[in-house]
């Protein structure tokens, strides 16, 4: 049976044991020695290769005496045969764990490959929400942004590129064994990319934080992560060696994604997989454009929670302070002003609405949204 969340059933569910502290990416042996595994299979991309973040990592793995083959072809956005080679290649190595280093991309790859190695299938069988019946083969996540959340996250997003779609699966056993939170892994991220994946966090704990599943401890840790992300998103595009300012947007991603794996998200979230899917457009770019229109939208409907998000993003208790702020953050840290000016077009948006539509997080989203309501949304951003 699979107990869900609901606006009367809170949740809270993390299989992912979590590790954070700078430097706690070299400790990498240690989870792996913990299931026995000698032999593992590193899963990232040529961008995190060519950087030197696999260094540290290789090295500690050498030390330990833990062999390991790598797997360094992860794409952005992965799909089904992308999952599929990545899972010949770890049966062919003979590995008994995976090590994934990289960002969402990377990490999602790297959590189905580890779901067919233990439930056989294909991606496609496991889409939905509690479909994949065993625990996952062990997955210890590094990621080098922050962050999706992916790693330790019950959500994966593969696309279907054929059909123009992005699905979700989500479930307890398709998680990390594993994620090590380590700060210093994200200093050399370029500030676009900072901009855009620490976006993606502070849209995670807003939708979170007003979203119709949320409880009180699932708030708390929401906007415990708006204050972080408030604070420091600026500070780490600005300078990417700020390791203050790195250390508090990595807690932003565990308290985020802690909140809002269990609660779900809204409107920005629906909206933006349909923008990757249609028009390739990143998903940190999607929602941080979107995000003020929804928050506009939504104001009303939560006027409190948005004079409580105002004031954790540093300004008076208004909710519409809540709103201009997010519209001047995406302004400061370089977020593209319109979904037009990332090769969104018009005549898309009917095709779009109707992938809306079918999210599970329209029904959580704080004010009702019917079809012509995402239309306006995506014609307010476009
Ligand atoms: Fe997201």
């Amino acid at each position: 049976m699979t107990i869900l969340a609901s606006a009367s059933v809170n949740l809270f569910r993390i299989p992912t044991r979590i590790v954070y502290g700078r430097g706690v990416a070299s400790r990498v042996a240690e989870p792996l020695a913990e299931v026995g595994a000698k032999r593992v299979l590193i899963v990232t991309d040529k961008g995190v290769r060519n950087a030197k973040l696999l260094e540290p990592i290789e090295q500690a793995l050498r030390d330990a005496g833990v062999t390991y083959d790598s797997y360094d072809d992860v794409v952005p956005d992965p799909g089904v045969a992308e999952v599929d080679r990545c899972f010949a290649r770890y049966r062919e190595s003979g590995a008994q764990a995976i090590v994934a280093v990289g960002g969402g991309s990377s990490i999602d790859t790297a959590k189905m490959a580890a779901v067919l190695a233990t439930n056989g299938g294909s991606v496609l069988d496991y889409v939905g929400i509690d479909k994949v019946a065993k625990p996952a083969a062990p997955v210890v996540a590094v990621p080098t942004t922050a962050g999706t959340g992916a790693e330790l996250c019950v959500n994966s997003v593969i696309a279907n590129k054929a059909e123009h779609k992005k699905l979700v699966v989500i479930s307890p056993n398709a998680t990390p064994l594993y994620a090590l939170e380590d700060p210093l892994m994200t200093v050399g991220l370029p500030p676009f990319l900072t901009a855009i994946t620490g976006m993606d966090t502070l849209v995670h704990a807003i939708e979170s934080f007003v979203c119709k599943n949320a409880y009180r401890a699932s708030e708390l840790l929401a906007l415990e992560a708006v204050k972080y992300a408030a604070e420091a998103l600026p500070r780490a595009v600005k300078d990417g060696k700020d390791l203050e300012a790195r250390d508090l947007m990595m807690q932003s991603v565990i308290m985020a994604t802690l909140a809002f794996s269990n609660t779900r998200l809204g409107n920005v979230h629906a909206m933006a997989l349909p923008l990757g899917g249609w028009f390739d457009v990143a998903h940190g770019t999607a929602v941080a454009v979107l995000l003020p229109h929804v928050m506009a939208f939504n104001r009303d409907s939560a006027l409190e929670k948005f004079e409580t998000l105002a004031q954790a993003m540093g300004e008076e208790a208004d909710a519409q302070n809540a709103v201009d702020h997010a519209f001047r953050l995406n302004e400061q840290i370089g977020i593209p002003k319109r979904l037009r000016d990332v090769g969104v077009r018009d005549d898309g948006i009917e095709r779009m609405t109707d992938d809306a539509m079918k999210s599970g997080n329209i029904a959580v989203n704080p004010r009702t949204t019917e079809r012509a309501d995402i239309i306006a949304l995506y014609r307010a951003a476009l």
